[in-house]
């Protein structure tokens, strides 16, 4: 696989103009009990969270998406200055690119001017298995580098693979990298899907290694089937496109998701929940279900293109629904979060 700057930079520009969400998003079927007593006081409501040991304003993650093209600086730079004001986790898209191309380091590398309490990292699980144990602790290190991190994400991201038409869908040793990763980095190791979710039976296989979180990057907001549709439609590559088409809705809802991984760890490790997150609605709803964070892709990615005062906007008020929904349920603090009702029709 080529990691050219027209592949990045097309993800970015076809998940902003075409409508690559699955057709449903789960978290229209999660209701929360309206609490119509709440006795606390929004403005007392304190929706701060710990995760990895570092204080977050906002159990919310700015999720993995960019980096590795010029255009992307800027995009990564105006979601840092975000992550900065509301003290929010960050992530970046896979920094395959910039080691293959030190001069597209910065790209990444630019969220480091920023105070963010918490920055992750980004590989495919793939690559750990075409480079090798000694290797992928070398580039790790390169990675944590390049962006100040403090987590490591691994991304599974087989969906992508076996869509696109230069895709490399080859598994095979992926878990037992991971594994080994995990034994030998000095910061957490996080698995993160990027949009078909984490089943029961994977989060107990990944619960007996030690990885620190899983992302559980399920489905219900971007499909990666259907960006690798659009891009294939772009070129006339109608096998592709048809079978983008035809997984575009594959995976598990990221609702379900949450309560299967967090089930098979036992909760014994943080639960991100990535995957259709819109609002602050939907993030109370994900940490109503189990989840430390919740984690936002798509949802910033029109306003990180206009600049940093539209993202900036754009997460005040997540976090303002956020509260808005504590302040309903009648909760003051998010590690009461899972104490109240939720109703979920899945
Ligand atoms: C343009 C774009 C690029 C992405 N690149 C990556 C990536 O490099 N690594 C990764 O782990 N996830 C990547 N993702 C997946 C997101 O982190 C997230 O899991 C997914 O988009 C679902 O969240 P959403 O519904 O809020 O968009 C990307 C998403 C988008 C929209």
């Amino acid at each position: 696989m080529n990691i050219t700057e027209s592949r990045k930079d097309e993800h970015v520009r076809i998940s902003i103009e075409k409508d690559v969400a699955a057709h449903h998003n789960y978290w229209d079927d999660v209701k929360l009990t309206h609490n119509a007593l709440p006795e606390v006081n929004k403005d007392e409501v304190d929706h701060s969270t710990k995760l990895f040991g570092k204080k977050l304003g906002a159990p919310l993650i700015i999720s993995a998406m960019t980096g590795g093209y010029t255009k992307a600086k800027k995009i990564n730079e105006n979601l840092a200055a975000a992550a900065e004001k509301f003290q929010i986790g960050m992530g970046v898209g896979s920094q395959r690119a910039a080691l293959e191309n030190e001069s597209l380091r910065d790209t990444y590398g630019i969220i480091k001017d920023y105070d963010i309490p918490l920055r992750f990292a980004n590989i495919g699980a793939s690559q750990l298995v075409i480079w090798g144990h000694k290797k992928t602790l070398e580039n790790a290190q390169k990675m944590i580098d390049m962006i100040d991190a403090q987590v490591f994400i691994v991304c599974l991201n087989f969906l992508q693979e076996v869509i696109q038409a230069e895709g490399e869908a080859n598994a095979k040793g992926s878990f037992d990298a991971i594994k080994k990763l995990a034994e030998d980095l000095e910061i957490p190791v996080v698995v993160k899907e990027s949009g078909a979710g984490i089943s029961y039976s994977v989060a107990e296989r990944l619960s007996k290694t030690k990885i620190s979180g899983i992302d559980v990057g399920g489905l219900g907001g971007t499909s990666f089937s259907a960006i690798e549709h659009f891009r294939a439609k772009l070129i006339d590559d109608d096998l592709h496109a048809r079978g983008g088409n035809t997984f575009w809705d594959w995976g598990i809802p990221t609702p379900t998701s949450i309560l299967e991984a967090g089930d098979a760890t036992d909760w014994k490790i943080p639960i991100i929940a990535t995957g259709g997150i819109r609002n602050g609605l939907d993030a109370a709803k994900a940490i109503a279900l189990g989840a430390t964070c919740a984690g936002i892709a798509r949802a910033l990615l029109e306003s990180a293109i206009k600049g940093k005062e539209a993202v900036i906007y754009e997460v005040d008020a997540i976090i303002k629904e956020l509260r808005a929904t504590m302040f309903l349920v009648g909760i003051d603090k998010v590690s009461k979060m899972t104490d109240i009702g939720v109703d979920l029709w899945i």
